[in-house]
Formats: C-alpha cells, sequence, structure tokens
C-alpha cells in the first residue's frame, strides 16, 4: 500500500551497508523483530525510514547520497562516531536498556559520574540530529513513528518545531518501574519521560509496561500522558519462507546428525544479559544431577548470537557462559553423548532449525520486552514442542497459558518444568502446541502498525 505520509524512525536502520570485495559499499537487509515488523509498512511503499549511520560504511553510504536501498527510502543522520558511540554504548545500552530491563548490580553500577554526564549531552545531540531530520524531510501532515529507548527525545523537539504532524512512540523493551526510572540522575529521568511524552501516545508490548511508564510519569512529572498497547506479531509468510527454504533444510539435516533420536531442548537469543542464559544451563544442570533419567536421552541445543561486543558486561557474559557449558560439558559427558551443544554463529536458518526440530523450547528472560522467539517457536514447530516461559516476557500475556511457566530466577523451578516438558504425554503436547500456534498468530504485523497510526496524534 503506498504510504508517501509515514516516516518510520529508529536508531538502526533497515539496511546496514558493507563492503564488497572490490571496495564498492553492498546494502544488506537487516535481520531481527523491528525490520520484519515495521518492513512491510516501509519497503516499497514510498515511506521514508530515518535513522542513524552506525559504521563508517553506513556514514560512507550517506555521504555517497544513497537513498534507496532494498525497496526502503532512507535518511541516514550522521553524527561524529564519539557522540554516536557514547549515545548507542553509554546510554542506550549501557544505561536505558540496564535500568528498563533491571540488570544492574546495584552496589556497583550504575556509576553517574562527570563521563556519564558527557555521555547524556551526546544522547541529546544524537536525538536533536534525528529529529532535525524528521522535521527537514516529513511532509507536511505526516504521520512519524519513533521507535525505542535510543530515541527517546525526538518527540518533544518535532511538537516545538512541526505540530502538523502526528507522532508516536513505540517502546519495544520492558518499561522501568519508578524505583528503576530512579537510577537515572533526575534531571536525566525528568527529561526522559516528558520528551517520551512529547510524542502523540507513547506504546508498549505489554499493559505491565505501560503501568510502569504511567507510573514513572505520574511520579516524576505528576501527569500521565496517552498510552497504547500494541503486542508485536511475527510474519507467519516471513518466517515460514525461511523454514522451508534450502538453508534450513540443510541446517535441520546437520542438526539431526548431530542429535539422532535423542530429545532437544532448544533456546534460540542473542547472546544478551536480560535473557538469562547462564541460569538455562544451571537449570539443565540441576536436571541431570536430581533427574539421572535423562542423561543420555536429552541435549541442550542453544543457539546464541553475538551482541553489543563494546560493551564490557557483554564480553564477561559471552565469557561466562562459555565457561558454564565447557564445565557442565566436562562434568557430565559421556563417550557417547555431549549434553550440551553451543552455537554462537549468527545464522538464522540455523536458528530456526532449531526450533523445528526442539521437543521443548526454553525462554526463560530476566525481563523482555516481547520476545518475538516463543512466537515464531510455535509456528514452525514440528514436534508439538512445550514451551518453558518466564512470566516476566510480555508474550507470557498472549501465549503464557499454553506454556509452562517459570520465575526466571528459580533454576530449581526451570528444572522442574523442564522435566514436566519433557515428561508430558503426546496428546497434551499436541493440545498445547496447537492452541499455543493459534495464540502466536492472532496478530499480524499490519495489526501492530495498524495500532501505531491509530495512536499517532499530535502532540
Ligand atoms: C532488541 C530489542 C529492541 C532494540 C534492539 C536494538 O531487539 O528488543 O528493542 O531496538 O535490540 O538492537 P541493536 O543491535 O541495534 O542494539
Amino acid at each position: 500500500m503506498p504510504a508517501p505520509d509515514l516516516v518510520v524512525v529508529s536508531n538502526r536502520g533497515p539496511v546496514s551497508f558493507k563492503r564488497d570485495d572490490q571496495g564498492g559499499l553492498v546494502a544488506k537487509r537487516g535481520a531481527g523483530g523491528l525490520v520484519s515488523c515495521l518492513g512491510p509498512a516501509a519497503a516499497g511503499t514510498g515511506a521514508l525510514w530515518i535513522s542513524c549511520a552506525i559504521s563508517d560504511e553506513d556514514r560512507a553510504a550517506a555521504d555517497q547520497g544513497i537513498e534507496e536501498a532494498e525497496g526502503f527510502r532512507l535518511e541516514s543522520v550522521v553524527v561524529d562516531p564519539d557522540i554516536y558511540r557514547r549515545h548507542y554504548d553509554d546510554i542506550a545500552n549501557a544505561s536505558l536498556w540496564f535500568a528498563f530491563h533491571r540488570l544492574y548490580d546495584l552496589p556497583h553500577r550504575p556509576v553517574v559520574d562527570r563521563e556519564w554526564r558527557r555521555s547524556w549531552e551526546a544522547y541529546r545531540t544524537v536525538n536533536a540530529a534525528v529529529a532535525d531530520a524528521v522535521v527537514e524531510h516529513a511532509p507536511e501532515g505526516a504521520t512519524v513513528l519513533v521507535q525505542d529507548y535510543h530515541l527517546t527525545l525526538v518527540g518533544r523537539r518535532l511538537a516545538a518545531a512541526r505540530p502538523d504532524l502526528r507522532t508516536a512512540h513505540f517502546t519495544h523493551t520492558p518499561f522501568a518501574d519508578p524505583a528503576g526510572i530512579r537510577t537515572l540522575p533526575d534531571d536525566a529521568a525528568a527529561e526522559l519521560l516528558d520528551g517520551m511524552a512529547g510524542h502523540g501516545a507513547c506504546g508498549f508490548h505489554s499493559p505491565r509496561w505501560e503501568a510502569n511508564f504511567l507510573a514513572c510519569c505520574e511520579e516524576v512529572l505528576g501527569r500521565q500522558p496517552a498510552t497504547y498497547v500494541a503486542p508485536a506479531a511475527t510474519d507467519v509468510d516471513d518466517i515460514c519462507g525461511v523454514a522451508d527454504g534450502e538453508a534450513c533444510r540443510d541446517e535441520l539435516a546437520r542438526l539431526d546428525d548431530a542429535v539422532g533420536e535423542l530429545l532437544v531442548i532448544g533456546r534460540v537469543d542473542r547472546l544478551e544479559l536480560s535473557k538469562n542464559i547462564a541460569r538455562g544451563f544451571l537449570a539443565f544442570e540441576d536436571l541431570l544431577a536430581t533427574r539421572p533419567e535423562w542423561r543420555e536421552r536429552v541435549v541442550f541445543v542453544a543457539s546464541v548470537y553475538p551482541s553489543r561486543e563494546a560493551l564490557p558486561e557483554y564480553q564477561a557474559y559471552a565469557a561466562e557462559v562459555e565457561a558454564l557449558v565447557g564445565r557442565i560439558n566436562d562434568r557430565w559427558s559421556t563417550s557417547s553423548w555431549t549434553p550440551v551443544l553451543l552455537d554462537t554463529s549468527d545464522f538464522f536458518p540455523r536458528s530456526v532449525a532449531l526450533l523445528k526440530r526442539a521437543d521443548v523450547v526454553l525462554v526463560n528472560p530476566i525481563r523482555d520486552g516481547l520476545n518475538l522467539v516463543a512466537k515464531e517457536a510455535a509456528v514452525v514447530n514440528e514436534r508439538d514442542a512445550v514451551l518453558v516461559l518466564s512470566r516476566e516476557a510480555g508474550v507470557f500475556d498472549e501465549v503464557g497459558e499454553h506454556a509452562l511457566a517459570v520465575n526466571p530466577f528459580d533454576v530449581a523451578g526451570t528444572s522442574d518444568a523442564l522435566h514436566a516438558a519433557l515428561s508430558m504425554p503426546a496428546g497434551e503436547r499436541r493440545s498445547r502446541a496447537q492452541a499455543l500456534a493459534a495464540a502466536a498468530v492472532r496478530r499480524t504485523p499490519a495489526d501492530w502498525i495498524a495500532d501505531q497510526l491509530a495512536a499517532a496524534a499530535p502532540a
């Protein structure tokens, strides 16, 4: 559908640029939930997607004036690399992500020192530059959909400069509760919340995150802005296309060779602190220790691919996960069985093959805005997999009743849930899997976009 009056705004754009062997710039469509959800509304529709140039190659593409790639109309915002790094690493990833997901080890972090203040300045600079690009390029009366915690301050600036625009902000993560927002300095918390309130409405995947945002606004701003709830959806055609493709079939054959007749517990995640990957392995080890009948009958296959590798916390977590898997395999392997197969390469068809083959899918985040893997697994799985799902994932609202619920901190409880899933009779597995798949496709990406368009309003 043509959408010339739509402007999508996000930190990471729908395509990233790389150099080919001859040094030329090549566009690559980004992976991940944001592009798969918003892509259909933007690609080939005339909609404009404004995003930050992240890498040197992205900056070179912007310098060359590349304005179209993979069907997207693009506008890249280029800022000084050190300012961008402070915005992305120090504030978006090391501060807001941690506050929103409750990841802080509070006796040690955060440390809001003068360097942090410089980084907050950089965050404001990037938000202002992105807002100015919208001011310059958005058609009269356009609808502007701003995405995520990297760009919370855009709406307030737009409200002042372009009152003709209809705007909405959507947060893909959980939102901090008042105790979490108080880990930011008072003035920054107030600026962030007021910046979000500067959009026509603020959207969230779950009523829980919406309630947190409203509680923060009430406490800090003394008012409650307009909000809406709109869980994102899996693009069924897209994921089934990958699942039926040759690359996925090859990967499934390789996986079948590796696991044979064993039962498979599968997980697919970014190698990310909020995903609670280490406790998932500890729960599996507890299962092996307390229920010996599963030894040599089940294998845990984990496809966890690197993310945000510039942050020391992520480097340490990746090392911790690898060491833990090494220790578990050293302790429990036999001559014919390795309990954990860890794959840290980033190859989507391989991850989809795992979701097809798994007998149990473990999704146990500490906190998660939504978690599309839980929905994708329900769509592509071919073995009536049981979903073991953290109550702290936004998607629990939609599919939780068909899953086995876990408290993500309760390793023994997660082990018990894995046992229950592995032991479940075939009839119950089938009826749960069918109900899960139906719940997972109840909403479509088009619904999610329609919700945002309906919520967008002049600020
Ligand atoms: C996850 C989150 C999104 C976020 C994205 C950023 O997918 O769910 O809310 O926008 O990460 O990832 P990036 O690789 O750009 O840091």
